[in-house]
């Protein structure tokens, strides 16, 4: 199995901890592939809006050489898990800052394809409130990208550090990352986009069929044969 992981810090605090419990529970076997990046030192700058890798290609963007190694693990990936800590009820800025990156791939632009067949962990703690919405928003971004299954694993972990966090806390990450390991372990290879995301794609390729404002966002969708009754999730 290959999994990618993406860290919306740079330190190991009470997020890293509960994704390496999750990331070790499925990376089983000496075989098993971790590309991990640390943001902001592994992922790009800000975004200039210079709207290059929408108009002309992404590998126009100014900060490619960034963004292309994290999705490129992405590609190759069976899972991918991004995670961030809950700031001011949002993720992290340099987190956001990787997302802006990605737009083209949007299924409103140029989806890959094999994302329909990918899985999704978004994970966020926090010490009182708004890591479920954190998961929520990165759930969000895996859904416009295509991501076929996304799980949510938010964690209130009232501390501010990992060293704070309690016994009590700490146990109930061990049970929840047991639960959720298994149950993404049965899913890999077996993914079904859902029907949301089978819809919105039926509704894109319908109007890339009209599309004269971006023609490399249309010939991506003709050259898949996605214009006809092509479907990503059926290869
Ligand atoms: C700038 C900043 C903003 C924060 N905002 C929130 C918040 O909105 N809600 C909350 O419950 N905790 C908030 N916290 C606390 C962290 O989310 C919490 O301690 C989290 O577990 C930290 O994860 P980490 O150890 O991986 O850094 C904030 C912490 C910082 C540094």
């Amino acid at each position: 199995m290959e999994i990618t992981v993406i860290h919306g810090q740079m330190h190991k605090g009470s997020t890293y901890h509960v994704t390496e419990e999750l990331t070790k529970k499925l990376a089983l076997n000496d075989s098993d592939i971790i590309h991990t990046f640390s943001l902001p030192q592994q992922g790009p700058q800000f975004c200039v809006g210079c709207f290059s890798c929408i108009y002309k290609g992404e590998s126009f963007c100014p900060h490619a050489s960034q963004v292309k190694p994290i999705v490129d693990a992405m590609i190759s990936s069976d899972v991918i898990i991004i995670d961030s800590p809950t700031y001011c009820l949002e993720m992290s800025g340099q987190l956001k800052t990787l997302f802006d990156h990605l737009g083209y791939m949007y299924m409103t632009h140029r989806p890959q394809g094999i994302m329909f067949k990918k899985i999704g962990v978004a994970i966020s703690t926090a010490a009182g409130a708004g890591a479920k919405n954190v998961t929520k928003t990165i759930k969000k971004q895996m859904f416009w990208w295509g991501i076929g299954k996304t799980y949510r694993l938010p964690v209130l972990v009232q501390a501010k550090s990992f060293s704070e966090v309690s016994d009590k806390i700490k146990q109930g990450i061990i049970l929840d990352t047991d639960r959720l390991a298994s149950r993404i372990l049965k899913k890999v290879n077996h993914v079904k986009p859902r029907f949301l995301s089978k819809a919105l794609f039926t509704l894109m390729s319908m109007m890339h069929k009209t599309n004269t404002w971006n023609p490399i966002d249309k010939s991506h969708w003709e050259q898949r044969g996605w214009l006809n009754k092509h479907k990503p999730w059926r290869v």
